[in-house]
């Protein structure tokens, strides 16, 4: 066995809770016992060798991520940990690359002081019937577009790059 992996996500709607999974059944496919849960469920860290974190963007910001880190700062410096934020931002039909890229930003300023050992931009899922009118407002006023845009075979080669960080315990803080 090639040790314990925590794939721990925000979710609103839960797009990104799908996402979590699909990370973490890919990394045991590679032999690591992984597997997923909401950030509130993860309370202890305690036993993992390595933790993906996953935050869907809200108005620019990880959900609920930098609280996460705030909380469990002394167990994530000492794993390697990755992480991916959703978003709808590489979703656009012409993403603009310094969205993107102030969008991969927002994550890794959310993890500061931890220093991922990798950490993505992944298309999201919107679905206007899930929505508060306030948020359908927010983005109607992006112009955010509708529709499930989870790319499960990016999803799934990103978590198989994951492996080989995973197993050589590389980059812990
Ligand atoms: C009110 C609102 C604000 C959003 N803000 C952003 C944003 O700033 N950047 C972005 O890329 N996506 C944004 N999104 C898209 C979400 O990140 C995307 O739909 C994500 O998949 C939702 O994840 P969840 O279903 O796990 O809550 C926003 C969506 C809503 C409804």
């Amino acid at each position: 066995m090639a040790g314990r992996i925590l794939v721990a996500y925000a979710t609103k709607h839960g797009s990104t809770a799908g996402v979590a999974e699909a990370v973490a059944r890919e990394l045991e496919e590679a032999g690591f016992e992984a597997g997923a849960a909401p950030l509130p469920a993860a309370d202890s860290l305690e036993g993992y060798d390595g933790v993906v974190l996953g935050a869907p963007l809200y108005m620019g910001t990880p959900l609920d991520l930098a609280a996460f880190v705030a909380r469990h700062r002394a167990a994530l410096v000492r794993v390697p940990v990755a992480a991916f934020a959703m978003g709808l931002t590489p979703a656009a039909p012409e993403p603009k690359p310094e969205q993107v890229e102030q969008a991969r930003k927002a994550l890794i300023d959310a993890l500061s002081p931890i220093r991922p050992v990798a950490a993505i931009l992944l298309a999201g899922a919107i679905d206007r019937a899930k929505m508060s009118l306030a948020e359908r407002a927010v983005t109607r006023l992006l112009r955010a577009p509708s529709g499930d845009f989870r790319d499960w075979n990016a999803i799934g080669a990103w978590a198989r790059t994951l492996v080989p960080l995973f197993r050589g315990g590389a980059g812990t803080n």
